[in-house]
């Protein structure tokens, strides 16, 4: 079967060309101007974008937080994912029970994948408690045989690992070429903050952020930049930066000439301010981990975007939904089940918010939402870049489109989404994975299932 794509405006890391794109079965086979494709079908772009999938490498479907799970599934999930013109995603394992070995988790979650994605899909293993010889050797047992090559481990929460273990960890990244996934907070400052918050009665939803203040995320993206340094540069990857306080120690670390690390920074990030939780109730919907901060931490970050100073911009999707998994937390915000929805508005939000307002270019677009994220995390050029032989991966985005974005179009479990009424510029038309329309408009059009493992190889920064 044949396909082509005509007279569209492609755009990559480096280009936006008008060109034509052939695709046979599952592949692209030709990209450029005036190709011609007897037979083929034809789908026509004029006026469009035709931009690579989009790739988030920072989600958490089915999530189990001990007292419940994220709301989204593997299916429910993949379908915003890909209504939001995110073609693939890597998600962020949860935690196992306590002191599980690293394949407790891998199992567990093919059980959980397995047959529901509607998009291709691979996992970021998950470090916890303990990082001793049988972990360790677990990480290049997994990365051989599952195409697991990533290992995320936190500086905060009961299962973080101490800096004996995060050094180990390390080590054994750079010896084996793996990459470290970093939650990058001071758990000191944020267990002792919270808990003299919550003895003093201050319990509602404007106290998260001050539990969690920026110097909380500067002080452990500094650590771990000098304990991958010290490690002899191994693969290090900061998740969800927030705070200028945490970019500042992220430029520090360029300008002194450390290139083995790589940054993502999430839509939220970019987009919502911590004025949100002023309203005791509303503000629970945006109770996440980092918390959202101020105006100049956003402008902060895309300047830092504008200037090639960060890698990614990824979601953090973490749904729950509002009239009740969120209303844990409405007596105390240490209750409330920390995440949000994002995988559906990344795309769409980004563009208008970035590009529409000239703070990023196209083809930067391109490369933090498509070619770092796959590129990092060991995809690329499968995925990531429309060219002859990736994978037929595209989104058709019409510029001149406007919309609101509101919860009740959204595609996810979630009953809202942070980024209610936001006006924006430019809108999905056409989604497709491996040559197969999944979404046509707003409506999905694929089918539960058809999205594939991916046992991915090794990092670009490894
Ligand atoms: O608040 C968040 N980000 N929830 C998801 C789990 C995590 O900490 O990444
Ligand atoms: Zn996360």
């Amino acid at each position: 079967m044949k396909t082509i794509i005509k007279n569209g405006t492609v755009v990559t890391e480096k280009d936006c060309i008008q060109s034509d794109v052939l695709i046979e079965g599952e592949t692209i086979k030709e990209v450029g101007a005036g190709i011609n494709a007897e037979g083929a079908e034809v789908i026509d772009a004029s006026g469009k974008l035709v931009l690579p999938g989009a790739v988030d490498v920072h989600t958490h479907m089915d999530l189990d937080v001990g007292f419940t799970r994220a709301c989204d599934d593997f299916y429910t999930g993949t379908v915003a994912a890909a209504a939001g013109g995110t073609t693939t995603i890597v998600d962020h394992m949860a935690f196992g029970p306590a002191l599980c070995d690293l394949w407790h988790q891998v199992e567990e979650y093919h059980r959980i994948a397995d047959k529901k994605a509607v998009i291709d899909y691979g996992f970021h293993g998950v470090l916890q408690e303990r990082a001793d010889e049988e972990i360790l050797s677990q990480m290049k047992e997994i990365a051989d045989k599952e195409g697991i090559t990533s290992f995320k481990l936190y500086l905060t929460y009961d299962q973080m690992l101490s800096d004996r273990d995060v050094f180990a960890v390390l080590k054994k990244a750079k010896e084996e070429g793996l990459l470290i996934p970093v939650h990058c907070e001071n758990d000191g400052i944020i267990f002792n903050l919270r808990n003299r918050f919550v003895k003093e009665g201050k319990t509602e939803a404007k106290y998260h952020p001050k539990s969690r203040p920026a110097e909380a995320e500067a002080e452990a993206v500094n650590r771990m930049l000098y304990l991958a340094e010290a490690a002899g540069e191994a693969p290090l990857y900061i998740v969800h930066l927030s705070s200028r306080k945490g970019l500042n120690e992220v430029l520090a670390a360029r300008e002194r000439g450390q290139a083995h690390f790589g940054v993502e920074t999430c839509t939220q990030y970019l987009t919502l301010e911590d004025s949100l939780y002023e309203d005791p109730k509303e503000g629970l919907k945006a109770i996440m981990s980092p918390p959202l901060r101020k105006k100049e931490d956003a402008e902060a970050l895309w300047k830092a975007l504008s200037e090639d100073m960060l890698d990614v911009i990824a979601t953090d999707h973490c749904p729950f939904t509002f009239k009740e998994q969120k209303q844990r937390g409405s007596e105390d915000f240490t209750k409330c089940p920390n995440g949000a929805p994002g995988v559906e508005e990344r795309l769409p939000v980004i563009y208008s918010e970035g590009v529409g307002n000239g703070k990023i270019t196209l083809q930067q677009l391109v490369k933090y939402l498509s070619a770092n994220p796959a590129r990092i995390f060991g995809l690329y050029p499968k995925k990531g870049v429309i060219a002859a032989g990736s994978d037929a991966d595209i989104v058709l985005l019409d510029p001149e489109k406007e919309r609101i974005l509101t919860a009740s179009e959204m595609h996810g479990a979630a009953d809202y989404t942070c980024y209610e009424g936001m006006k924006l510029k430019g809108d999905i038309d056409l989604v497709m994975q491996r040559g197969k329309v999944i979404v046509r408009g707003r409506e999905f059009t694929g089918a539960k299932g058809d999205g594939r493992y991916l046992k991915r190889g090794a990092s670009s920064l490894a």
